[in-house]
């Protein structure tokens, strides 16, 4: 029996944990057993506990309550927190996902001990190392031994920064394993879709069964730290308002925007937000609810990565509020745009998405099996 230690901290990754965690359990439960650790990077029970329950996942094993601070404050407290767990635990494999402080601070923390680091989500870049997930996706897929990308365009990078993509040899740290695996998001979107009905209750309290809505989430840093920036988008959304007035905005809003709101607009500004009775601002939305609002919605308004692909899982056009994006099959397929934090290319940017008439989704993100396949190739390295 092998050992795994999977570290989850923000938001998302207590999500894709799940799939991974159910892969274990139905076909590997005899071949391998799985320590959760929570960083506590995401703490408020909105951003966290909601999640364990909805998803009946089992409570993590440890928590190590580090909550939010200055970046570099942040991962050292989960360097030397997750250093002292690897001793105590002593797995034969850690698995991290994505690109958050959390994920990066237990890359760090293996690589010093020397036990295999398995990177869900690998490959994916932005080409702007002025975002803090992308410096933490370098470093942690320049340290890993298993590395899963969810595209073929994520293997494609990391062949270009060097990797030698030949699973066949012996493994050596030179030599990691780079899988395209198909993304573990798209199992879940399919195997809590059925159940998303259970996140309708949102559409109920909104009286959304009866209107046409886009769903709009704004969190990251570069975004929301950034006062125009933030008007500009807000700006925007009031001007989609006006242009489409028989829809709403439905965003649920995560804490740090709503921090940053309450710092860098005026009272007139929040007035006017408040006034637009179009505009439903609800608390962060859990996962059922999410999909539920994404499965009935017109079209969706993010930064978010994660939202973004659901976007395509769901076949609705997505407008990206960031210069760039991890997911560019979804750009190049048609059905979505990058508009960026500007005023204009956000308005025309839905006016564009809801005037195509036949969009296409092909699979881009594998079968919905991505976290079996993973599953098996984490048990056949160990083994
Ligand atoms: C983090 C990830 C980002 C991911 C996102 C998912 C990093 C660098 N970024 O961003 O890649 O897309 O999670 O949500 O790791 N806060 C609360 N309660 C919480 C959590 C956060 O109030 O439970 C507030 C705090 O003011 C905190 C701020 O949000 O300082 C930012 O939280 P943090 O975890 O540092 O980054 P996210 O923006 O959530």
């Amino acid at each position: 029996m092998k050992k795994i230690l999977t570290i989850i901290g923000a938001r998302p990754q207590i999500i894709k944990s799940a799939a991974l965690s159910r892969a274990i359990k139905m076909k590997f439960a005899d071949q391998l057993t799985e320590v959760l650790v929570h960083t506590g990077q995401h703490y408020d029970e909105e951003m966290s506990a909601i999640f364990f329950k909805e998803l009946g996942l089992s409570k993590p094993d440890y928590n190590l309550k580090i909550g939010s601070g200055k970046h570099g404050v942040q991962t050292a407290e989960m360097i030397i927190g997750l250093e002292e767990l690897f001793h105590k635990e002593k797995p034969n494999a850690i698995v991290v996902y994505g690109d958050t402080n959390s994920t990066l601070a237990g890359a760090v923390a293996a690589s010093k001990m020397g036990i295999p680091i398995v990177h869900i989500e690998a490959g994916l870049r932005s080409f702007n190392k002025s975002m803090p997930e992308e410096i933490n996706r370098i470093m942690c897929d320049h340290v890993s031994t298993l590395l899963f990308s969810p595209t073929k365009t994520g293997v494609k990078h990391l062949e270009n920064e060097g990797f030698k993509m030949n699973n066949a040899a012996p493994y050596h740290p030179d030599n990691p394993k780079v899988y395209h695996s198909g993304d573990i998001m798209y199992d879940n979107s399919l195997y809590f879709s059925e159940k998303a009905k259970e996140g309708l209750t949102t559409h109920q309290e909104l009286d959304l069964h009866h209107k046409p809505y886009f769903l709009a989430t704004v969190h990251r840093g570069s975004n929301t730290d950034d006062p125009e920036k933030l008007k500009a988008i807000f700006d925007a959304f009031l001007e989609i308002t006006e242009l489409y007035t028989n829809h709403l905005i439905v965003l649920p809003l995560h804490p740090r925007t709503q921090k940053c709101m309450e710092e860098y607009f005026t009272e007139e500004y929040h007035q006017k937000i408040k006034d637009c009775k179009q505009f439903k601002i609800i608390p962060p939305a859990s996962f059922l609810k999410i999909i539920a609002l994404e499965k009935n919605c017109e079209l969706i308004i993010t930064d978010s990565g994660g939202l973004q692909k659901e976007a395509y899982f769901f076949k609705k056009p997505c407008v990206i509020l960031r210069p760039e994006t991890e997911w560019v099959e979804i750009v190049e397929q048609g059905v979505a745009v990058i508009a960026d934090a500007k005023k204009d290319r956000i308005v025309n940017g839905v006016k564009a998405m809801l005037a195509q008439k036949d969009a296409e989704f092909p699979d881009l993100f594998g079968d919905g099996k991505a976290a079996e396949f993973m599953a098996g190739k984490i048990v056949d390295h160990l083994r």
